[in-house]
């Protein structure tokens, strides 16, 4: 069972495995969220565009009574959606998002994309936007309903022109992360200013028809320590120090994904470190385009 827990620098503390919920949805919801839960995990990762804030809500009023649970023993994630970017609609976003999830705080609030929907990449007016949007995270965070907010999908060039314009260091960065696309130096520059990585897509988005699951590399690790790859690729984001968020709908491959608790040597770890030196691949999309 994984209860690590991550200090933010605000001092919050937040769970290093969280259950992923993109593209899960319906009854797939409660299934998902019963599961975790029931397993330990203690973290859930949502977004507006993930459009199941309404079932997940509904899911915690009923199960956390259930297992003896309080909305304070929860850690939930919402983000921002592109098309929500600026002071007035970001507000109205995070107005009506505490509504769906039914709760008077989120733990953690995040910027999904630095870009704007329907803006083109180029456009100066996504730097503009993102900035009042992050304005609006700063006044929520210190009126005490966003406990912990931060940036998803930001490179070094999208958190410089963050900081050196804004009050508050965001408390995390959630960006693709894995062997397979380790971002080392975006990984050098959080550390150096304390933002916390969160890596997504540590199971190369698909489960076992990634190329992450056919990696000979990772399956030789695995098969060493007696661990599925699942395990294998989730441990080495805690490693590193970045928490993870495994995204499944299936309670087998929910419990497995929250039995890290083993240790990946030195020499399996310096393996999978090195693996995007011959195998390399991005899963989801490219933040990098845009300005
Ligand atoms: N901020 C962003 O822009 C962003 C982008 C992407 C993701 N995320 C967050 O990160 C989460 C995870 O990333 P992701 O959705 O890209 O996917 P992921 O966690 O890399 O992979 C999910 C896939 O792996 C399968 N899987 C899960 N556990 C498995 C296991 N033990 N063995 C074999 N297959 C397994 C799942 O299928 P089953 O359902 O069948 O288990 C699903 O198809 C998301 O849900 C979301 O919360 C954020």
């Amino acid at each position: 069972m994984e209860n690590e827990k991550i200090m933010l620098s605000n001092g919050l503390k937040m769970p290093a495995v969280l259950l992923g919920t993109f593209r899960t949805r319906g009854e797939h919801v409660n299934t998902a969220v019963t599961a975790a839960l029931k397993a330990g995990y203690r973290g859930i990762d949502t977004a507006d565009v993930y459009r199941n804030h309404k079932e997940i809500s509904e899911t915690l009023e009923k199960v956390l009574p259930e297992i003896g649970l309080k909305r304070e023993d929860i850690f939930i994630t919402s983000k921002l959606s592109p098309s929500d970017q600026g002071a007035e609609a970001c507000k109205v976003a995070i107005e009506r998002i505490l509504k769906e999830l039914k709760t008077d705080y989120l733990d953690l609030f995040l910027i999904h994309w630095p870009g704007v929907r329907k803006l083109d990449v180029n456009h100066q007016d996504n730097q503009i936007l993102r900035l009042e949007s992050w304005k609006v995270l700063e006044q929520y965070h210190k009126s005490g309903i966003l406990k912990s907010i931060g940036v998803s999908n930001f490179n070094i060039q999208h958190l410089d022109h963050l900081i050196n314009n804004s009050d508050i260091i965001p408390h995390v960065n959630q960006v693709e992360i894995h062997p397979h696309y380790p971002q080392q130096e975006l990984a050098q520059y959080c550390k150096q200013k304390n933002i916390h990585l969160q890596a997504y897509s540590s199971l190369g988005q698909d489960g076992s028809t990634s190329d992450l699951f056919q990696s000979e590399t990772v399956l030789n690790v695995a098969k060493s320590l007696k661990r599925t790859i699942a395990q294998v690729l989730l441990r080495w984001g805690l490693n590193h120090g970045y928490s993870v968020l495994p995204k499944s709908k299936n309670p087998d491959h929910i419990n497995e994904n929250f039995n890290l608790n083993f240790s990946l040597p030195a020499r399996e770890m310096e393996l999978l470190d090195n693996l995007h030196k011959t195998e390399t691949k991005k899963y989801a999309w490219n933040p990098d385009t845009v300005i």
